[in-house]
């Protein structure tokens, strides 16, 4: 790992515990890590786990129950332009293009229309969509929406991009080819990206470090530091030894 990697996100004994009529249910239990400027960090846990809770929470879109969240040594809050969110079920506007979708957030900034073209466009051919800019979602296969929801949050220049199970929906082949492309943009563009899955393999593909979470109540069972060379090959032995380690820590079948 570089040494100059300083801390940009700091997250201190967090839990959220949700009160309804039927009692309390607690999803997210004392959970402690920090993101490294410009680190990929994998967060890896079972289904139901609490994952898309602790995003929120990361985001500052919900309420934490106990602990702090801090980015650039400030609490984080929701309308944090700082931190951009990436959802397995993108919320792309069917009746916008693929280039209006792309500028919705710099729109609502308020950002002249010049201005706002010119950072879409930089987006769009970052994730390999040139040429489908007056496209609609509903004429993009499932990894082209993924590309767009992609090009989004990038486009905002968040210092973080959190993105929820993003080829949770993907086909096998195409989940692959967007692991090598995330990748890519992430190597490009050098911010710093929280990934969750439950995917172990995709975990190890794709990890720099892999914060390793338990079964619901989520707390954090171990964190993985991995030093495997870029591009890994998903068969050699460092590989599955690492894959197998994780598997064997791992709560669930996940
Ligand atoms: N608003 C809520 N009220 C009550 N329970 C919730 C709420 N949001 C999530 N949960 C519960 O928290 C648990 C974790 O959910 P979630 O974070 O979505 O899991 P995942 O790891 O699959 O993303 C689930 O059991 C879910 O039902
Ligand atoms: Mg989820």
């Amino acid at each position: 790992m570089e040494q100059h990697m300083r801390k940009i996100m700091e997250i201190q004994d967090i839990s959220k515990t949700f009160f309804s009529k039927k009692g309390m249910f607690t999803a997210i239990e004392d959970v402690s890590f920090d993101v490294r400027e410009g680190e990929f960090l994998v967060i890896l846990g079972p289904g139901r786990c609490g994952k898309t809770v602790l995003l929120n929470m990361l985001a500052g879109l919900i309420d934490k129950t106990t602990g702090r969240v801090l980015l650039d040594g400030k609490e984080v809050s929701g309308t944090d332009s700082k931190i951009s969110m990436v959802f397995q079920k993108l919320a792309l506007m069917p009746f916008k293009t693929v280039q209006e979708n792309v500028e919705l957030g710099l729109k609502f900034s308020g950002m002249p229309k010049s201005k706002r073209q010119e950072i879409s466009q930089h987006y769009i051919d970052l994730v390999g969509l040139k040429g489908f800019e007056k496209s609609y979602p509903s004429q993009l296969s499932g990894g082209m929406k993924q590309r767009v929801g992609i090009a989004r949050a990038y486009a905002t220049k968040p210092e973080i991009l959190i993105m929820d199970e993003p080829f949770g929906q993907l086909d096998a082949q195409t989940r692959y080819s967007m692991q090598n492309e995330i990748l890519r943009i992430w190597q490009e563009e050098k911010r710093t990206v929280i990934f969750v899955t439950n995917n172990i393999e995709e975990a190890c593909y794709l990890g720099d470090r892999i914060i390793l979470l338990s079964e619901c109540p989520a707390k954090v069972k171990k964190i993985y530091e991995i030093e495997i060379e870029r591009p890994r090959n998903m068969i050699s032995r460092e590989f599955l030894k690492l894959r197998t380690d994780i598997s064997d820590n791992t709560d669930l079948a996940i």
